[in-house]
């Protein structure tokens, strides 16, 4: 799948088959995270990946009534930022970098026919505290955002957004 073709066609996916996601497919997708740029090549981040249905369910617990996709899925990725690693002048571009891993992973997932949705966790403090407590992680790891991911048993109906919005758009001048 080309890159325009994976982006204009991804759509999130909340339903999963019982298909497995194999572990080649699981490194192709982490590396896919760790290939995106970073604040200064800092790669303040860190990927907690779960296959075990029960933690599943517990993540699913920790992050709430929007993350039920969870329950249904083959793989899910906690994407943690790294303060260890932050640019020190600027250590809130872990966010922007975290972000970044995020999408790579998920068109990632996309170019091999794997189906995700993004479940947000920073910066609802609830949300970040739960998955800090179920993992124990330690304070300088950042829970940002889980990736659920599995093999689609849905399809998304009609777009989720027009494709192009004139008035977003400014040329030359605002
Ligand atoms: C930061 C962020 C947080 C999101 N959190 C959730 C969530 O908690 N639960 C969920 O089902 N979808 C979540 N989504 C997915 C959005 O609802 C989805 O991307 C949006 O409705 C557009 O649909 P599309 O992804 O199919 O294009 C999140 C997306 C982003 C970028």
């Amino acid at each position: 799948m080309d890159i325009i073709t994976a982006i204009m066609n991804r759509r999130s996916i909340r339903k999963f088959t019982e298909q497995e996601i194999s572990d080649a497919d699981v490194t192709t997708i982490l590396k896919a995270g760790m290939a995106g740029p970073s604040c200064v090549n800092s790669r303040d981040w860190s990927f907690l990946v779960v296959k075990d249905p029960n933690t599943l369910q517990k993540m699913a617990d920790a992050n709430g009534q929007y993350a039920q996709p969870l329950r249904g899925a083959r793989l899910g990725i906690l994407l943690c930022g790294d303060l260890n690693r932050a640019f020190p002048p600027a250590k809130d571009y872990w966010i922007v970098d975290g972000s970044i891993a995020a999408q790579n992973m998920i068109l990632a997932a996309k170019g091999l026919g794997i189906g995700s949705v993004w479940l947000g966790t920073w910066p609802e403090s609830g949300r970040m505290e739960k998955q800090r407590q179920l993992f124990s992680l330690p304070e300088e790891i950042i829970p940002h955002s889980i990736i659920a991911f599995g093999y689609p048993a849905e399809e998304p109906k009609g777009p989720a957004h027009p494709e192009w919005e004139e008035d977003r758009v400014h040329f030359e001048k605002w």
